[in-house]
């Protein structure tokens, strides 16, 4: 039967008889191409009439050794990986293109083939003589990883069974080709298609598989999120252009806590661990200015003290800005409504920008009471109190709700100098000596409480 063309999603991998503009199953738009399909339509016999081999079954008791994890000795990533490297485990690390990528995995298998692990990294967009040079460049040419630049997929697992390697990288699973599958390379069904070769590949063959992939932001090219399903480890590289800092956020670990992240610099000789991120999140701080809180927030295990900076200014357009870097902009017209709800601070006709320093994105809810001091500080034109920490969550209603780790959160503010915080009522403080705390149970009361009448 010829292969009928079809259409797939290339954010969620569903498949679609035609082309239209919204994904129906995950709802994203203009993530629908066409290709071939991985199989000509369903089978005919059902998989009843042919019996099978049983397996062999145990119980959940059954004594087994954890599996011995493999560090590469930089910190900061061997955080993120839950603690090293788990042998026969599939990792994908996402990142849009240019973002350091490359230079990381390639500085990691240097690492982890000095720490004794048989490493090959195979490259399927750079040369040989590219890779070779970027090598040269971070000061790793000693290192014994083995090289290759290859795209075929039959190959490179050959290759990959005969060398047996500890770890292979794949770099990148876009410009990967598998030859049973008659799509172009980067197209759903060859990201698909490899992915799940290589990922196969490395539970039968206790290799572990480091695979890079590329995120577009208009979906052209398959995105790595189909292939989220099938690995083991998600690690997404990401950072602001113009900055300098690079975070590694492990967004799914099966082996560790997600949300863990390792903060990078990207210097002239490659990727530097930064361990202490605090520091230089608030490095550019200068004196107290009005529009800028400090937010102790915790980082997957680890506090991580940022800046946050706000301006609001009256809008020339009859629609205000509402301008959000770093954090949820949804998040913060939640803010702005509850603000003008309950403590009677209105923002119409204001123009707001909201940005995170240091080019850091903030998920926990824990920022929301710092995102409403640096607007209130930005609308009031006046500074916070100089060397204090703000955290702790918005309710609808203005209540505040404690945030987790409020004793992790205090120590850290201490460690760097702060001498004030302002957290909301309730939730375990420990003994942070040193630091003033300021306690409010509502929105209301901080406000009075920080602003004076407001
Ligand atoms: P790269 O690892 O090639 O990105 P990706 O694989 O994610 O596409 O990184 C490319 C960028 O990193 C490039 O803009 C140059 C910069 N860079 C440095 O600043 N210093 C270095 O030592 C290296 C190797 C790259
Ligand atoms: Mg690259």
């Amino acid at each position: 039967m010829a292969k009928t063309p079809s259409f797939s999603c290339s954010a969620c991998g569903a498949s679609h008889t035609r082309w239209s503009g919204r994904c129906d199953s995950c709802g994203e738009w203009n993530t629908i191409v066409q290709e071939t399909p991985l199989s000509a339509g369903p089978a005919k016999k059902s998989l009843g009439g042919k019996r099978g081999q049983p397996i062999a079954l145990s119980d959940l008791s059954t004594e087994e050794t954890p599996p011995p994890r493999t560090l590469c000795g930089v910190e900061e990533l061997d955080r993120v990986l839950g603690g090293g490297l788990v042998p026969a485990s599939a990792l994908l690390v996402g990142g849009d293109p240019g973002i350091g990528k490359s230079t990381l995995l390639l500085q990691a298998a240097a690492r982890f083939a000095r720490n004794g692990i048989k490493t090959i990294y195979v490259s399927g967009e750079e040369a040989s003589a590219q890779v070779r040079m970027r090598a040269r460049r971070l000061g790793l040419e000693e290192s014994p990883v083995q090289l290759a630049a290859e795209t075929n997929l039959r190959d490179i697992l050959t290759t990959l069974e005969a060398k047996k390697p500890g770890l292979a990288i794949i770099d990148s699973i876009q410009t990967m080709w598998a030859d049973n599958v008659d799509s172009a390379p980067g197209s759903v069904s060859q990201v698909r298609a490899a992915a799940h070769e290589l990922t196969t590949f490395a539970k039968r063959h206790g290799v572990s598989i480091i695979m890079v992939g590329h995120v577009t932001k208009e979906g052209q090219i398959a995105g790595p999120r189909v292939v989220e399903h099938m690995v083991d480890t998600v690690l997404y590289f990401e950072g602001e252009r113009g900055h300098q800092f690079r975070i590694l956020r492990a967004v799914k670990n099966r082996f560790g806590p997600a949300d863990e992240i390792g903060v990078f610099e990207m210097t002239g000789k490659g990727l530097a661990q930064v361990t202490n991120p605090s520091a230089l999140f608030l490095s550019e701080r200068g004196t107290p200015s009005p529009g800028s809180a400090v937010f102790a927030g915790i980082e997957g295990t680890r506090p991580v003290l940022v800046e946050l900076q706000a301006l609001v200014a009256p809008s020339p357009h009859s629609q205000p800005r509402r301008t959000v870097v770093g954090w949820d902009s949804g998040r913060l017209a939640m803010i702005l409504a509850v603000l003008e709800a309950r403590c009677g601070i209105p923002f119409a006709g204001l123009d707001v920008y909201l940005n995170v320093a240091g080019g850091l994105k903030i998920g926990e809810p824990a920022a929301d009471l710092a995102v409403a001091a640096a607007l209130l500080s930005a609308r009031e034109d006046t500074a916070l109190p100089a060397d204090t920490v703000v955290f702790g969550e918005i309710s609808l209603s203005g209540a505040l709700r404690p945030a987790p780790q409020t004793e992790n959160r205090l120590k850290e503010a201490q460690k760097l100098g702060f001498t004030s915080a302002i957290a909301p009522a309730g939730g375990k403080t420990g003994t942070v000596a040193g630091l003033t705390l300021t306690r409010p149970s509502d929105l209301v009361g901080f406000v009075g409480e920080t602003f004076g009448a407001g």
